[in-house]
């Protein structure tokens, strides 16, 4: 059929190439994308090859400070971490990319889109949602979902269609990175009682081989937004470029991880994410410092939400607004400082302080300036435990309490 074209999501990698081929094949005209999102991979390369592969247009995007200013920081304000350990690097960046490969869609007059997800895994859900939210009109095509090849079939698929087998077939983990983590899974993780081997790690040092002395670093934030390394201040990139430095020296951020995914499958995979641990880490310890109690517990149940909309997918949609309108209210006082200790494969908050932080000295101290009114206490306290002591007058004792068993044996001594 003369006249379909669609934008293909370009790795570079084994799936993405065949697919551009056997796009073809279908009578699609191919045009690649490729997005940047902090993997320092050889993007001219890979540009290069999209072309010689068949694409009659091969892009290249740099979306690195879009990345971290409109889904991570968000995100890390949210406090999202899913399933309490998987920072979501991977999940956050699959709707970045389907929207850019929307807007090129409209310039190029494409019909499509298309990715080289499986039909198991998560990353479909997240371009299919994204294009359905973002461009109603558009048409998924999704290759691998279709052609029912795998590995060594793409591989022969390859040599019979004259297109060059990247190195990264040779890799013996299936991986994906960019700034906010990386992310390894199939090869022997599949079994989850195999301890990973050492060459998962590309990030991280094993901590037998890290610094011998601690590091640290201090993190300055503005209304929940990192802002400053070292009382210096910085921008997104240098920021999470350097946490993932430093960090990964000291062995921080390793993640092993056995995940629900969103299609009713549990998977094993290890995470790489210095960056993303040490500012969740500083982030929180600062909003321990400067939230309300109740704002902080309820503000809890929304970062697990806002983590799971992520990993499933929902990045557009109207629940990511109506949250982030809470979580922004939250962020307005937490501004200030926080240091971190890293060493040896663990980090710890040793410092914070903010200008509006609701610590205060007077009231917390059993030292001199100590301003809290300890007679208060007794009439709160009266008040406070008015349910219990009325439960146990009205209705008798409220559970098995066998008192003289809890004492037991005692040494009872008289002068
Ligand atoms: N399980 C993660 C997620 O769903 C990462 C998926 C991609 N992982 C990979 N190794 N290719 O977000």
């Amino acid at each position: 059929m003369p006249g379909r074209r669609l934008v293909l999501a370009y790795s570079g990698g084994l799936d993405t190439s065949v697919a551009i081929r056997w796009l073809k094949d279908q009578g699609w005209d191919v045009v690649a994308f490729t997005v940047d999102l902090g993997e320092k991979k050889d993007l001219d390369a890979i540009q290069a090859r999209a072309l010689k592969t068949g694409a009659s247009a091969a892009y290249v995007a740099d979306g690195r400070l879009p990345f971290l200013q409109l889904f991570v920081w968000p995100s890390l304000q949210a406090g999202a971490v899913y399933e309490k350990e998987y920072p979501l690097a991977t999940a956050l960046g699959r709707p970045l990319i389907a929207a850019m490969m929307v807007e090129v869609a409209g310039r190029e007059g494409a019909q499509a889109i298309a990715h080289g997800c499986t039909g198991k895994g998560n990353d479909q859900v997240r371009f299919d949602v994204t294009t359905a939210a973002l461009a109603p009109d558009l048409q998924v095509v999704a290759p691998v979902r279709e052609w029912g090849m795998n590995r060594d079939d793409e591989i022969e698929y390859a040599r019979e269609h004259g297109i060059e087998v990247p190195a990264t077939v040779r890799e013996p983990y299936s991986t994906d990175e960019n700034l906010w983590g990386r992310s390894i899974e199939a090869g022997v993780l599949e079994d989850p009682w195999t301890e990973p081997p050492k060459d998962v790690y590309a990030w991280t040092r094993d901590p037998r081989s890290c610094p011998d002395e601690p590091t640290y670093v201090e993190v300055g934030f503005k209304e929940g937004i990192p802002i400053s390394l070292d009382g210096k201040a910085a921008g997104p990139l240098e920021i999470v470029t350097t946490l993932n430095r430093v960090g990964g020296e000291n062995g921080v951020g390793r993640i092993d991880h056995l995940e629900n995914r969103l299609i009713g499958i549990k998977s094993r995979e290890i995470y790489e994410a210095p960056a993303a641990v040490l500012l969740l880490q500083a982030h929180q310890a600062l909003e321990d410092i400067t939230l309300p109690k109740e704002v902080a517990r309820f503000k809890d149940l929304v970062g697990q939400q806002w983590a799971q909309m992520v990993y499933d997918g929902l990045w557009f949609s109207p629940l990511r607004d109506a949250l982030y309108a809470f979580v922004a209210e939250t962020q307005r006082h937490v501004t200030g400082d926080v240091r971190l200790k890293l060493y040896r494969g663990s980090s710890h908050v040793v410092g914070r302080k903010g200008p509006q932080q609701l610590y205060q000295h007077a009231l917390a101290t059993y030292g001199k300036g100590d301003q809290f009114d300890q007679s208060a206490a007794a009439g709160f306290i009266k008040l406070w435990g008015m349910g219990v002591r009325t439960a146990t007058q009205v209705q008798g004792q409220l559970h098995d309490r066998d008192l003289g068993k809890l004492l037991g044996d005692v040494k009872r001594l008289t002068p």
